[in-house]
C-alpha cells in the first residue's frame, strides 16, 4: 500500500519537475530542426507573446493559433514593408527587428530583452525563404 503510494508520489512529483523545466527550454532544435511553423511559434512563445497579444493591444499580435494570418502578406501600417513578405526576408518587418542590433532601439525586438541566438534569426530567415509556409 506505502510502495504504491511512494510510486505515485514519485511520478507526480517527477511530472512536475519535468513540467517546470521544460517551460523555459526551446521546443525546436534551431539549428537542425526542418523548418515548420511550430517553431516559427515557439520563437513567438518563448520571446515576443508576453507583449504581443492580443489582449495586451500590442501589434502584431503573436499568439498561437492567430499570429500566421496576422502577420504573413499582411503590411505594417506605418511603414513599406511588410511584417512577414514570403520570400522576403529583407523586406519583412519582424524579421529585420529581430536581425538588427539591439543598440538600434526603435526597430529592436524583442524590446529591452537580449539579441534572440544566431540560430534562431537564422531560422526564421530560412522560414521566410522557403515562401513562409503555415506547416
Ligand atoms: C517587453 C515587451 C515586448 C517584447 C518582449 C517584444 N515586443 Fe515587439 N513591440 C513592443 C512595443 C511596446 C512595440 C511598439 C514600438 C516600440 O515601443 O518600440 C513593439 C513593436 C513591434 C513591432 C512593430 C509593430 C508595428 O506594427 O509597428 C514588431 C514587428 C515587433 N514588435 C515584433 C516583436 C517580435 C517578433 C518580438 C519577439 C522576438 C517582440 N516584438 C518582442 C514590445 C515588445
Amino acid at each position: 500500500m506505502f510502495r504504491k503510494f511512494n510510486l505515485i508520489l514519485c511520478f507526480t512529483f517527477g511530472l512536475f519537475c519535468i513540467s517546470c523545466t521544460t517551460e523555459s527550454i526551446d521546443i525546436c532544435d534551431y539549428k537542425n530542426d526542418p523548418i515548420s511553423y511550430d517553431c516559427i511559434q515557439g520563437i513567438f512563445d518563448m520571446n515576443c507573446v508576453e507583449c504581443h497579444n492580443i489582449s495586451g493591444a500590442q501589434k502584431p499580435y503573436l499568439d498561437a493559433g492567430i499570429s500566421y494570418q496576422n502577420i504573413v502578406d499582411k503590411d505594417v501600417e506605418w511603414n513599406e514593408y511588410k511584417y512577414i513578405y514570403p520570400e522576403y526576408p529583407y523586406l519583412s518587418h519582424i524579421f529585420l527587428a529581430i536581425s538588427n542590433s539591439n543598440l538600434d532601439e526603435n526597430w529592436f525586438m524583442p524590446k529591452n530583452r537580449p539579441k534572440l541566438s544566431q540560430d534562431k534569426i537564422d531560422y526564421m530567415e530560412a522560414w521566410i525563404n522557403a515562401g513562409a509556409p503555415l506547416n
